[in-house]
């Protein structure tokens, strides 16, 4: 008698050739209006998502969605205003029942040494990259739990992980996204999966600011092993990776699309 194998690729939870796949999940970004959020959102559209395009700029909304070919939703929303998060949540709820996917992405930076930055500039840093990251998690956590089903990802950064001068506020709310997702991952196991994506520098509006002084560019640019910034559509492998069934068994994590830049202590002259 043959023995049953318990290897067989047509029995397994999640087939190869589906693993991958975000067709039809329902996805709210938040932040899609630029940069990252919009990338991912485009992305999430061309694989066949339902994407809800989120966002404060709804004149940048009404931009990528120009660029959309699938099903769509357009929602202003800011995320230091729960009521408008609701509203966001409700209009996506009441057009397609359910969401799969949450991208809590919006986040701005103030540059200054700590000796200069304000407490108001501290303050703001502080509401839209943590405190509106947080909110956005916990309403759409809400229905996520109810559902028993679903994969939430926040956008930290690298600096995550490491530090760099003139970034304490950006940096300390980056950090607490990371705890933040750890915490919300152990909370809403087993059905929900939380995790962040901390990225390298990627060309985007809030980084093409400071891009413009030509000495900080080429030091940082030579800090990434790959020796360049990313563009945006390098961060949606890592946002359908985490999306879909393929990180099942990720939760709590920070993936670090960086080009090698954590790792890295610096060229040593020989
Ligand atoms: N660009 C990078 O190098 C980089 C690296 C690591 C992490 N990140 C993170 O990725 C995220 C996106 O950054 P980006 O570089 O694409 O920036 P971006 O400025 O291009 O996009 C940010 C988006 O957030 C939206 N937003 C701002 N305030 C909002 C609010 N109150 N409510 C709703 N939306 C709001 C903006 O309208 C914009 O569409 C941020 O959290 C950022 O910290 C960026």
């Amino acid at each position: 008698m043959t023995e049953k194998k318990d290897w067989t690729v047509g029995e397994w939870i999640y087939k190869p050739e589906e693993m991958f796949s975000v067709k039809d999940k329902v996805t709210i970004v938040t932040g899609a209006a630029s940069g990252i959020g919009r990338a991912i959102a485009l992305g999430f559209d061309a694989l066949g998502a339902r994407v809800v395009l989120a966002d404060i700029n709804e004149e940048g909304i009404e931009e990528a969605a120009k660029e959309c070919r699938g099903d769509i939703l357009k929602t202003k929303l800011d995320v230091t205003d729960e009521k408008s998060i609701q509203a966001a949540i409700k209009k996506t709820m009441n057009k397609y029942g359910r969401i799969d996917v949450s991208f809590n992405i919006p986040g701005i930076n103030i540059r200054k040494p700590a000796l200069e930055l304000t407490y108001e500039e501290y303050d703001k840093v502080l509401q839209i990259n943590q405190v509106g990251v947080f909110k956005c998690a916990r309403e759409v956590g809400k229905i996520m739990c109810d559902q028993k089903k679903g994969s939430m990802i926040n956008m930290a950064s690298l600096l995550a992980e490491g530090v760099l001068p003139f970034q304490v506020a950006y940096a300390s709310t980056k950090g607490a996204i990371r705890q933040m997702t750890g915490v919300l991952a152990i909370e809403w196991a087993p059905y929900v999966r939380v995790n962040a994506i901390g990225p390298c520098y990627i060309e985007t509006p809030l980084v093409k600011q400071v891009m413009t002084n030509t000495k900080w560019y080429e030091s940082m640019r030579k800090l990434n092993i790959q020796k360049r910034f990313g563009k945006p559509e390098e961060i949606v492998g890592t946002a359908v990776f985490l999306a879909s069934d393929a990180s099942s068994l990720y939760t709590g994590a920070l993936l670090l699309p960086d080009g090698g830049m954590c790792n890295f202590f610096g060229w040593v002259e020989t």
